[in-house]
């Protein structure tokens, strides 16, 4: 998977060299770009926004810098073989990042990031690049950061995760919170390790028992549970046949 980013900040996204995504780099299965918008600027003062038209507080950033930012990095793109670009847009007025928006990501060959500071871009720049490729301007939560980038590196991680080759154990993402299949919609309950006693706190005795079938009826109580105390909307959101006698009991 291709990668690109256009930022104002290239180094808030060094993250993108360490850990899963920079190993995932290093092996060759993600190709990251990161690109400084004013690279497309040619004044003296390398500006990139101004006044918003109709007025009001904040600055509004321009659409020259951006469209030849992109313009630029498609042709790179598909002069070196990339195909079927898509354009991630982080915004507070998307759409909520989601897993299932994750794995739909994942499955994309080629990702633009164009994340903004200031009150936003020009809307002229995502309605053209929105004729020629999708355009996902997509939220990671319902708060407003200072700008895209911190959005790009989550939606970055939370992508790269999925793709083949990338978790060293390849089931290690099918019991996510927000995975599908039985769990569906249910969060992950706790886990432990090594040592069974630490501090007079001892692991819960079932996890010892070697009993599959009592160990994943209490993995699934733990995840009703702490999905009824933190997120009782996925609660509500379920399918009431996605629940068993047991679940009911609870
Ligand atoms: N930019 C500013 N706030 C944001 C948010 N919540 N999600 C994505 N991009 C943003």
């Amino acid at each position: 998977m291709r990668l690109d980013v256009v930022t104002i900040f290239p180094e808030y996204l060094e993250p993108l060299n360490v850990s899963l995504v920079g190993k995932a780099r290093a092996r060759g299965q993600l190709n990251v770009h990161v690109h400084d918008l004013r690279s497309w600027t040619y004044d003296r003062h390398n500006t990139v926004d101004d006044t918003p038209y109709g007025g009001g507080p904040g600055m509004v950033m321009k659409t020259g810098p951006w469209g030849d930012a992109l313009d630029s990095v498609l042709a790179d793109g598909y002069e070196t073989g990339s195909r079927e670009p898509a354009l991630i847009v982080p915004t507070p007025s998307g759409r909520p990042f989601t897993q299932e928006l994750a794995v739909r990501l994942s499955e994309r060959p080629w990702l633009i990031f164009t994340p903004a500071r200031y009150e936003g871009i020009d809307r002229r720049v995502v309605d053209e690049y929105a004729t020629r490729m999708p355009v996902y301007e997509v939220s990671i939560g319902d708060y407003v950061l200072a700008g895209g980038e911190a959005a790009v590196l989550v939606v970055t991680e939370a992508v790269a995760r999925l793709l083949p080759g990338v978790l060293g154990n390849a089931e290690s993402h099918r019991d996510d919170s927000f995975a599908p299949g039985a769990m569906a919609s249910l969060l992950e309950g706790p886990v432990y390790t090594k040592p069974p006693v630490w501090r007079d706190r001892q692991i819960p005795e079932v996890l010892l028992s070697g009993h599959h079938g009592k160990i994943a009826r209490w993995r699934r109580d733990e995840a009703l549970r702490r999905t009824t105390a933190n997120r009782p909307d996925l609660i509500e959101r379920c399918d009431p046949k996605a629940f068993d006698k047991k679940d009911r009991e609870m």
